[in-house]
């Protein structure tokens, strides 16, 4: 890892400062229609949500309120094991509201779906998943995803918001990782 600068890390750009933004505008619009007369509650996934979270709230033109989880799921190492813990809660009692889960990332969708049937149990008018960047594996996964920025391939990618060893989020746009950096 270069300390100094991030750029010399990056192998390659997926995606755009500007590409995810537009994409962002669109499913903006797109949310507006679908939840026209329903107050929204936006939940996002800590901490790497946080960047689309910003940055889609800030594409609605109506009213949402936000609130937060964080959750550890026990994997080894790289590979989530769908085992989850909540190390923080919501603040806010959802029963009866429309909720709509905020997610960087969805790979094989294990956190996701044990996320959803948590969220589920506490009554809710609706839940549904709006996540930036989908993986090929999410494809089996058994729960709906409502809107999704981009389909990428099955590699590893860092920036807004997504993270290599808590490095790299801050980036404004998604690349992959040179080798340097593994070794
Ligand atoms: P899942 O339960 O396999 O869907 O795991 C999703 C979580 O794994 C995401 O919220 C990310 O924290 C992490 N993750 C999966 N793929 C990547 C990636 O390419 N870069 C960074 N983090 C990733």
């Amino acid at each position: 890892m270069d300390v100094e600068h991030v750029e010399n890390d990056l192998a390659k750009t997926l995606l755009t400062e500007q590409q995810i933004q537009d994409r962002l505008a669109e499913m903006a619009r797109e949310i507006e229609r679908d939840y026209e007369g329903h107050k929204l509650l936006l939940v996002g996934v800590l901490k790497g949500a946080v960047m689309v979270m910003a940055d889609l709230a800030r594409h609605l033109s109506r009213h949402v309120e936000m609130d937060w989880m964080a959750i550890s799921s026990y994997g080894s190492g790289t590979t989530s094991s769908g085992v989850v813990r909540i190390l923080k809660d919501l603040d806010t009692d959802i029963m009866d509201r429309h909720v709509l889960v905020v997610e960087d990332i969805i790979d094989t969708g294990l956190t996701l779906s044990w996320l959803i049937s948590n969220l589920r149990s506490r009554n809710p008018a609706s839940v549904e998943i709006c996540t930036l960047l989908r993986k090929p594996d999410a494809q089996r996964m058994s729960v709906d995803v409502r809107y999704v920025g981009f389909d990428i391939p099955n590699e590893f990618v860092v920036g807004y918001g997504l993270d290599y060893a808590d490095s790299y989020r801050n980036l404004r746009s998604v690349a992959t990782l040179a080798p340097h950096v593994y070794s």
